[in-house]
């Protein structure tokens, strides 16, 4: 085993362990998932899952990789955004790791991480990114030592919407992955389908985003009679649409030419398909990583640990303290 970097991220449902080498090799992560039994995330109840399942988990790694305690340089965690209860774990466990096994503590920018482990994965030099999970929607450019937020949402995040309408609809947590397939199915039956046939608000702010009132409308839909299959189509139709003219947008402003896809709802292939449709009209390329990268995973947390040491940082003690709205454009960028 090579000399690595580990990562740990606890940001909200996933605990995760993940590692890197020194030169940025990834290895897929080691992950539990908290479901909640009924209703949304609990932080107590996800924080308490983090706790029980992070000793075999480490474990898991260790004994799979071959790993000892004198392989790793460092050990990363995810010191925010996130859910306080759930984010302090894994900060609590990266500094004991930290400690036991002498090396230096690194905490970092949750989102800046899908930012660094997708230009890791796909190559891609300065992106766009278009950040899009649970709880955060964020279109996000390096503009000097930052990556700044160009564009977000006001309300709430589009996987937090599309996991929302699926549990209003009896569809278990996380809501997105089966509203694609059932959207998928509508579309092959019904391929003539238009938007037209089933409106629903398109909510683009200038560079803003908004989604709850297009939640609050695909309901009413199910209430006038529509089916679950044509809502579900038409909802992301709607929702993707908005996101990537936002995108585009973000593009043009920029003059920036490759847009990146990140976070858990970057797994959907129409929302794939369709940044791939705007990035080739405009002459731009759309990537994104594997979906093991896309979701949350603590090889994104190693992998900007790792960079953050290259140049020198490393988190004292006494600064380790997690931070639940740290924003993207908080974190200093001083590498390439
Ligand atoms: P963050 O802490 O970054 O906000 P998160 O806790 O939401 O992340 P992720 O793993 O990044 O965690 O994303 C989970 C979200 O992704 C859920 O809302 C889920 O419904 C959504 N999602 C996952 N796969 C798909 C898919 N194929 N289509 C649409 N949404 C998806
Ligand atoms: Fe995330």
């Amino acid at each position: 085993m090579n000399r690595v970097i580990v990562g740990v991220e606890s940001t909200a449902h996933t605990l995760s362990f993940g590692l890197v080498d020194h030169k940025g090799g990834t290895r897929p992560s080691y992950s539990a998932f908290f479901r909640p039994h009924e209703g949304g995330i609990h932080p107590r109840e996800a924080a308490d899952h983090h706790t029980k399942a992070a000793p075999d988990l480490i474990r898991q790694m260790m004994v799979a990789e071959s790993l000892s305690s004198s392989d790793v340089m460092a050990v990363a965690f995810s010191q925010g955004p996130g859910l306080g209860p759930c984010l302090r774990v894994g900060a609590t466990v990266a500094r004991a790791l930290a400690h036991d096994w002498d090396v230096p503590l690194i905490g970092v920018n949750h989102c800046v991480a899908h930012i660094e482990i997708g230009r890791q994965e796909t190559g891609c030099i300065d992106p766009v990114l278009l950040y899009v999970s649970g709880g955060n929607t964020q279109i996000i450019a390096r503009a000097g030592d930052r990556y700044r937020v160009i564009g977000e949402t006001l309300d709430i995040g589009i996987g937090n919407m599309l996991d929302k309408f699926a549990r209003s609809q009896g569809i278990s947590f996380p809501g997105g992955p089966k509203i694609e397939v059932l959207a998928r199915d509508w579309i092959d039956l019904n391929p003539d389908c238009t938007v037209d046939d089933i409106p629903l608000p398109y909510s683009v702010h200038g560079m803003d985003l908004a989604y709850s009132g297009l939640l609050n409308a695909a309901q009413q839909k199910i209430t006038e009679g529509h089916g679950l299959e044509e809502v579900c189509w038409s909802l992301q139709e709607h929702a993707f649409s908005a996101t990537v003219e936002v995108s585009e947008r973000a593009l043009a402003h920029t003059g920036k030419t490759e847009l990146l896809l990140g976070g858990g709802v970057a797994c959907n292939t129409r929302l794939r398909q369709m940044s791939l449709m705007m990035a080739e009209q405009r002459g731009a390329s759309a990537v994104w990583p594997e979906k093991q990268y896309c979701v949350d995973n603590g090889t994104m947390i190693a992998e900007l640990g790792r960079r953050m040491l290259d140049v020198g940082f490393s988190t004292p003690l006494e600064a380790s303290a997690v931070n639940s709205t740290l924003r993207t454009d908080h974190t200093l960028v001083n590498w390439n």
